[in-house]
């Protein structure tokens, strides 16, 4: 099911480079339409001419080492406008006859661009983020270099007539000064489009695309009160109603109340069918004596599926499956480079009675966009701010064996944290916090007795995706007072740390 056809598209060429992702999202801010290709796609051609204009990515090879990732330089003579960044600069260059050389000290991080006074995309001098080792030696016929740095001949390139454009740096990073206006430069003073990517229209579009999609069929929807499975819900009943069944779970693994909060809530803001199941017995007894986190998430799997089908009488008959999928699950799945670093549980792994059709409403959004759905549907603050949380839930921070105990421990710890944060409005700058039992035991000492227990790391990260993360910068003063209501609060416990590991090369989660 596409919902995008209408709208004017921007293309990103993806060569390997670690922003491309941030390119295609940095563009839908500014209400243009964008979508990823692989370099050597093999519909590539065709999904450029159906876009309106192009960004060629960075990437991490050389232009000049044997194979390096390339296009028909045909494309490049269709007329669109083009915007090389970095790589995609230096490839354009080589493409149309210009000279790529290494240049001998790499340059990375900031520099200061001089743009030339008749530089069509470039406002000002200003600081940008570079991070190359070729450089464009000699320009291509037509072109003219449009700025330049301390160390950089051709920082950026123009060729007006053609619409073609090169930068060395790239401007889709935040520390790249005047960086969104450049885009929008591209974007709107060369390219023309009309700036239609609104939540509103995506509403709109995906509300006709379901209808169209499902008929006078019935949709399941296993929701688990999280922004995804929500939104996809709440856009699901806008186009069908009650044809929608929407389907709660309570592993017992959710965090403090939540499973009981999600229960009493859920049917005021999505209008829709709702069975609640209450199936916390059936998980913790399935996970007795399990302690490998992979394990943990087959065994979750597993029993989903188990508790589907005894409920399979109170859901009814439904020929459609309705999942959250989201854009950059969609573009890991075609990547061939990305490895398998965990099982997420609600991908793959159904049985072939419940292989329904799937309906995938949020497969074009990035997270933020289906936040911005989310309130364009009027969902709460409580539905649609709420921090991600993993499918398996609570299984996967309790290192070893889940049992009750660790659970109320965990749940415990991790409400405490939330309440702390809080306290020093700190918690919605934060992508996700928590708190994880360790199965290790530490001596301790409380009043006059010798304790041996466990620790609580304290988790929090910044994130914009979830691909890379960075330790929270929390003050000391609330990691310090969480720490001691911890300690004195949860039975099990008489440690606390706090994880300094970004992401790479730490995951999120523990397992
Ligand atoms: P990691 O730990 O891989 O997590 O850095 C990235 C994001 O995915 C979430 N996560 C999961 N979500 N099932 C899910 O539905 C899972 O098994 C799972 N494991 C991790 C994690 O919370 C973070 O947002």
């Amino acid at each position: 099911m596409s919902v995008v056809s209408p709208h004017e598209k921007l293309l990103v060429v993806d060569f390997g480079g670690q922003y491309t992702q941030l390119i295609a999202r940095r563009t839908r801010e500014q209400s243009v339409y964008s979508e990823i290709a692989a370099w050597d796609d093999p519909c590539l051609a065709e999904k450029w001419a159906s876009a309106k204009a192009v960004i060629l990515s960075g990437g991490p090879k050389s232009v000049l080492a044997d194979g390096a990732p390339t296009i028909d330089p045909g494309l490049l003579r269709s007329g669109k406008p083009v915007l090389g960044i970095c790589y995609g600069q230096q490839l354009m260059a080589h493409l149309l006859g210009g000279i790529v050389v290494k240049v001998i000290s790499r340059e990375y991080g900031r520099q200061l661009l001089e743009p030339t006074p008749d530089s069509a995309l470039l406002p000002a001098p200003g600081q940008v983020w570079m991070s190359h080792g070729d450089s464009v030696r000699e320009l291509p016929d037509g072109f003219a270099a449009s700025a330049s740095t301390f160390t950089c001949e051709v920082a950026a390139m123009q060729d007006l007539s053609r619409k073609l454009f090169g930068v060395q740096f790239h401007p889709e990073v935040s520390h790249t000064e005047n960086g969104t206006l450049i885009l929008r430069r591209f974007l709107f003073d060369q390219a023309g489009f009309a700036a239609d990517w609104t939540p509103a229209n995506f509403v709109e579009e995906s509300v006709e695309a379901i209808r169209k999609q499902v008929g006078d069929g019935r949709v399941l929807c296993a929701v688990s009160g999280g922004v995804d499975s929500t939104v996809a819900a709440a856009l699901i009943a806008k186009a069908i109603g009650d044809r929608l069944t929407c389907v709660f779970v309570d592993h017992g693994l959710m965090r403090k109340d939540e499973a009981a909060r999600v229960v009493a809530t859920f049917e005021d803001f999505v209008p829709a069918r709702f069975v609640g199941i209450d199936a916390a017995d059936q998980f913790l007894d399935a996970l007795a004596g399990v302690t490998d986190p992979e394990e943990k998430r087959k065994i979750i799997g597993g029993e989903f599926v188990r508790v589907f089908e005894k409920h399979a009488g109170e859901i009814g008959d439904c020929s459609f499956l309705a999942q959250g999928t989201l854009y950059p699950d969609v573009i890991e799945s075609g990547s061939k480079t990305a490895s398998k670093i965990k099982t997420h549980h609600n991908v793959g792994g159904l049985p072939e009675w419940m292989k329904m059709e799937l309906v995938e409403p949020l497969r074009w959004l990035f997270k933020d966009e289906v936040r911005a759905t989310g309130r364009e549907l009027n969902l709460p603050s409580i539905a649609i701010d709420r921090q991600p949380f993993p499918g398996p839930g609570l299984a996967v921070r309790i290192l070893g064996e889940v049992t009750r105990e660790r659970v109320a421990a965990v749940q415990e710890a991790d409400a405490i944290f939330r309440e702390e944060l809080e306290r020093d409005d700190l918690y919605g700058g934060i992508w996700q916090s928590y708190a994880a039992l360790l199965d290790v035991r530490s001596v301790g000492v409380m009043g006059d007795e010798r304790t041996y227990l466990h620790p609580i790391v304290l988790r929090a990260v910044v994130s914009e995706d979830a691909m890379t993360a960075h330790a929270a910068a929390i003050p000391f003063s609330t990691l310090e007072r969480t720490a001691t209501r911890i300690v004195n609060e949860v039975d099990m416990v008489n440690r606390v740390m706090y994880d300094l590991t970004s992401k790479p090369p730490a995951t999120i989660e523990w397992e």
